[in-house]
């Protein structure tokens, strides 16, 4: 539950800076406040998603030890602000999102693109491939789910290199969300597609969101295949350093997030699953999931914070 604090708390320092067009000071408000919440844990936790490489960030640098140094070892991604171009502009889904597993259980995932493919919980395994055309993608999709292709929903990041996959997708007849940013609330918008109305996740994105998000599908059920995309030299390099050997491989939901994961993440600005912050007169109202992958428990947590000196 402490971990529930962590993104409330970086959430509402975030949330005071919605739609100011400033993304910059959001992200820095909301690594602050995570920074000095993580502290506060009882765990030792070793960043292994962060905001950024040791000389780029003060603070939740890679490999950063964090909490009050007794506990279980742990590792640590955070994404302080996922969507901060979006929190800066006041759209939807943007989120505060930690995840914590047993040390050496999520995917070391360089700061590069990963490719994506994600539907939710109650499909046959090895529904959708992530080498196999988009379209057949969808349609086996339609078809696992019984409806015809026209009443799929696939989402996808709106960005010039996706404007194939865009193409091919429409051809099918399927209908595409396009999102700004935020693709780890598209990947989890996967797993409720009555309320979210998504079924499907396609494209690439930043890869330590791709870990995030299978972190997430670990504890709420789903399928999520990414690669990540070493397409120069330099990020081969990198992926060499970080200790990958197969720059081709696919990883799992398991491959990326193993072990006992908790993920909570609290909503900034208002989105499909989660109500951004809302400030009140006498109290700030935060919405969070918190996720666990050993009870398979989703807790959603409507919470009023009346302290207002201290949040
Ligand atoms: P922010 O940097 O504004 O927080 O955006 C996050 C994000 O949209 C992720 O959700 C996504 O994986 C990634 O950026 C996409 O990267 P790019 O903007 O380079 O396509």
């Amino acid at each position: 539950m402490e971990a529930v604090r962590v993104t409330e708390r970086a959430a509402i320092a975030a949330a005071r800076l919605r739609g100011r067009g400033d993304e910059k000071a959001a992200d820095d408000a909301a690594v602050a406040a995570m920074r000095t919440e993580l502290d506060r844990l009882p765990i030792r936790g070793t960043v292994v998603i962060g905001a950024g490489e040791r000389d780029e960030t003060p603070t939740l640098y890679l490999g950063e030890t964090l909490g009050g140094g007794e506990g279980p070892e742990v590792d640590i991604a955070v994404r302080p602000l996922e969507g901060a171009t979006v929190c800066a502009k006041n759209l939807p889904n943007a989120l505060s999102v930690i995840a914590v597993a047993d040390k050496g259980s999520l995917l070391f995932a360089p700061n590069i693109y990963m490719q994506k493919i994600a539907i939710g919980p109650g499909y046959p395994a090895g529904l959708v491939d992530i080498d196999a055309p988009a379209e057949d993608n969808i349609r086996s999709l339609a078809r696992a789910k019984g409806v015809p292709v026209g009443e799929i929903t696939a989402c996808i990041l709106d960005r010039p290199r996706h404007s194939r996959l865009i193409e091919a997708v429409r051809a099918t007849g399927a209908a595409i969300r396009l999102i700004g940013d935020g693709d780890v609330a598209g990947i989890i918008h996967t797993t409720e597609p009555e309320e979210t109305g998504v079924d499907i996740y396609l494209g690439s994105g930043g890869a330590p969101e791709g870990v995030l998000a299978a972190a997430a599908l670990r504890c709420i059920g789903g399928q999520m295949q990414g690669r990540l995309i070493f397409d120069t030299q330099e990020k081969r390099a990198l992926g060499a350093r970080t200790g990958i050997a197969d720059f081709d491989r696919v990883y799992g939901v398991e491959d990326m997030a193993k072990g006992d994961v908790l993920f909570a993440a609290t909503g900034v600005t208002d989105g499909n699953l989660l109500s951004g912050v809302r400030f009140g007169r006498t109290a700030i109202a935060t919405d969070t999931i918190v996720l666990r992958s050993s009870s398979r428990t989703v807790r959603e947590i409507r919470a009023r914070h009346k302290d207002l000196e201290r949040v």
